[in-house]
C-alpha cells in the first residue's frame, strides 16, 4: 500500500510526540483548614504557568522552573517569599534542578534571592558545579545580574506569627516534574527547610538524588517531608529506581515511602512521573498539596 508523505510525517510524528504532562507539589504535611483554599488557587496557577511552557514544542526544563517561581513567589508554600523561618528567625532557602540527561544545578542556605530555583538553573546552565552554597551562591547571582533582594523582605507576618505560636511538623517544600512533546523530563524542588531548622542546616531537596532527580531512562521524583530521612534513603532516586521493578509508578510512589517511614520513621510526600508519563502521587503525612496538568485534560486538577 502507497503511504504518501503527508500521512508519513504525520505517522512519524505521532510515533516521535510524548504525552505532555506537568505534576507539581505544595508540600507534604497537616495543612491547617484556613490555608487550604489558598494552596488549591495557587497550585492551579502554578499548573498553568508550567502548562503554557510546556505548549507547542515547549520544554519541560522551562515549564517546571515557571512552576517552581509561581509557587515561590506566592507567599502561600514555605519557599521563596512564603519561607518558613530558621531557630534565628532567618529565612534560608534551598533548590535543585535537574534534567533528564542527568544535567544539574542547586543551591543551599541562600537568603538574598527571591527565586532560589532560577539561581539553580543558572548554576546548571552557566557554571561548571552543581551545588553552590550561602555567599558563594549569592556572589554567583551577582555576577549573573541576578537581583539580591534584602533577606527580610521573604519574611511574611504569618511566618513571624507562625514562629511566636510553635507551631511543628512543617514541610512545605513546592515541586514539579514534567515530561514534554520531545519526552524530555525535568524536575525542580524548592524549600525553606524544616520549621525552626538551625542555622546552616541544608535539607534534602538541593542534594540530587535525596528531594530531587531525574533521568530519562526511569523517570524524575520531586520530594517534600523530613529531610534528614530523605537524605539517608536516597529517596528520590529510590522512587525513581523503583519504577524499574514495580507495575506502575503510583506503587513505586508508595512502596518507597513506607520504606523509609519504616527504616526511618520519617514522613513525606513524592510526585513521581515515569518516562513514559505514568505517575504516582502519594504521601504519609496528613495531606499535601498536589495537582496535575496533562494532555487531554480540560483543566488543572488540584487537592488539598
Ligand atoms: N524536605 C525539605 C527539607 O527537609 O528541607
Amino acid at each position: 500500500m502507497y503511504i504518501g508523505k503527508a500521512h508519513r510525517y504525520k505517522i512519524m510524528n505521532g510515533l516521535m510526540r510524548r504525552m505532555r504532562i506537568i505534576i507539581v507539589h505544595g508540600g507534604a504535611w497537616n495543612i491547617p483548614e484556613e490555608d487550604k483554599e489558598s494552596h488549591r488557587n495557587s497550585l492551579k496557577e502554578a499548573l498553568a504557568a508550567g502548562w503554557s511552557a510546556l505548549k507547542g514544542n515547549g520544554r519541560a526544563l522551562d515549564a517546571v522552573e515557571e512552576a517552581v517561581v509561581h509557587m515561590e513567589n506566592s507567599g502561600v508554600f514555605h519557599a521563596g517569599s512564603g519561607a518558613s523561618l530558621n531557630s534565628e528567625q532567618k529565612v534560608e532557602l534551598d533548590a535543585a534542578i535537574m534534567t533528564g540527561d542527568l544535567n544539574l544545578g542547586a543551591v543551599a542556605g541562600v537568603s538574598c534571592i527571591k527565586n532560589p530555583i532560577s539561581l539553580a538553573r543558572y548554576v546548571m546552565e552557566n557554571s561548571k558545579h552543581a551545588l553552590i552554597v550561602g555567599t558563594g551562591a549569592q556572589i554567583f547571582a551577582k555576577q549573573q545580574g541576578i537581583p539580591l533582594c534584602d533577606p527580610d523582605e521573604l519574611v511574611t507576618a504569618r511566618e513571624r506569627r507562625r514562629f511566636k505560636e510553635g507551631l511543628e511538623n512543617e514541610f512545605g517544600t513546592v515541586g514539579a516534574v514534567a515530561l514534554d512533546g520531545n519526552g524530555n523530563m525535568a524536575v525542580a524542588t524548592s524549600t525553606s527547610g524544616t520549621y525552626k531548622k538551625m542555622a546552616g542546616r541544608v535539607g534534602d531537596s538541593p542534594l540530587v538524588g535525596c528531594g530531587t532527580y531525574a533521568d530519562k531512562e526511569r523517570g524524575a521524583c520531586s520530594a517534600t517531608g523530613h529531610g534528614e530521612s530523605f537524605m539517608k534513603t536516597v529517596a528520590a532516586k529510590t522512587a525513581c529506581d523503583a519504577l524499574e521493578k514495580e507495575p506502575d509508578a503510583q506503587t513505586a510512589a508508595e512502596k518507597t515511602l513506607q520504606m523509609i517511614l519504616k527504616r526511618t520513621g520519617g514522613k513525606g510526600g513524592f510526585i513521581l512521573l515515569r518516562k513514559d508519563g505514568d505517575y504516582g502521587i502519594a504521601f504519609t503525612t496528613p495531606a499535601m498539596a498536589r495537582g496535575v496538568m496533562k494532555e487531554g485534560m480540560e483543566a488543572p486538577e488540584v487537592s488539598v
